[in-house]
């Protein structure tokens, strides 16, 4: 996730998504207690120790698609979740969202939103021609179940058809799950920016050769 905010982007836009703030919750939690009840069948019927992660068949089956300005309010809403903490990224991603971004990807259940990547438009240097990931989350009460790196692998497959060579993304150093799962998925951390967020917060920036 970036820190650059490139507009006031004050749109007054409605937080109820298909079913009603509440209702989404309500039905991602469901959804969440419906998986991993059935993980924790598996794991008894296995008489194996339970694992939280699966891979590679995930707990959950979902689905991905392009994303699409229908997406916007869900974008908004999960960023403002997830982001918030680091500055006004609700604001902010409804806008790259709109204007700045060159692609996005959607993961559903059972046609309910559940995450998102959104990648930047690719910039050119010297040796190589690099794009950024300027977000990537899933819901919260899906974290563990391969949404994330499903949608990453997804940008990255039609990336390469690109002829994009590497990827950049900046997370917070106190992010240590995005750290944690961005080293799993092979980028690297090249360095550190003080103070790099709205509110305050350090982050490390890591880069992905795309070979
Ligand atoms: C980071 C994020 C997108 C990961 O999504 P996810 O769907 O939970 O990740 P996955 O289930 O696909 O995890 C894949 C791998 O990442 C690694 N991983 C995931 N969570 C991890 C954690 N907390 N610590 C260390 N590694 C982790 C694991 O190696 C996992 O591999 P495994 O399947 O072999 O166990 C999710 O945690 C999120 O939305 N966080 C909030 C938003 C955010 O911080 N985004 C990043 C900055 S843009």
């Amino acid at each position: 996730m970036v820190h650059i905010i490139k507009g006031q982007g004050e749109r007054g836009l409605s937080n109820r998504g298909r079913f009603g703030k509440y209702g989404e919750i309500k039905r991602l939690e469901r959804l969440a207690l419906s998986a991993r009840g059935k993980a924790q069948h598996s794991a008894l019927l296995s008489a194996e120790p339970a694992r939280k992660r699966r891979s590679p068949t995930p707990g959950i089956n979902f689905k991905l698609r392009a994303g699409s300005p229908g997406d916007r309010v869900f974008v908004r809403s999960l960023s403002q979740k997830v982001f918030s903490v680091y500055g006004p990224y609700d604001e902010i991603l409804d806008q790259w969202f709109v204007e700045e971004a060159c692609m996005s990807f959607v993961a559903l259940k059972k046609g309910a939103r559940i995450g998102f990547i959104l990648i930047g438009n690719p910039s050119v240097s010297a040796s190589d021609m690099d794009v950024e990931i300027l977000a990537l989350a899933v819901e919260p009460v899906l974290h563990g179940f391969g949404v994330g790196s499903a949608l990453l692998s997804r940008a990255e497959k039609v990336l390469k058809t690109m002829g994009i060579r590497s990827l950049l993304l900046h997370t917070a150093v106190d992010n240590l799950q995005a750290v944690g799962f961005f080293k799993s998925q092979g980028f690297i951390t090249f360095e550190s920016r003080a103070a790099f967020y709205p509110r305050g917060q350090d982050a490390l920036s890591m880069k992905k050769n795309l070979n």
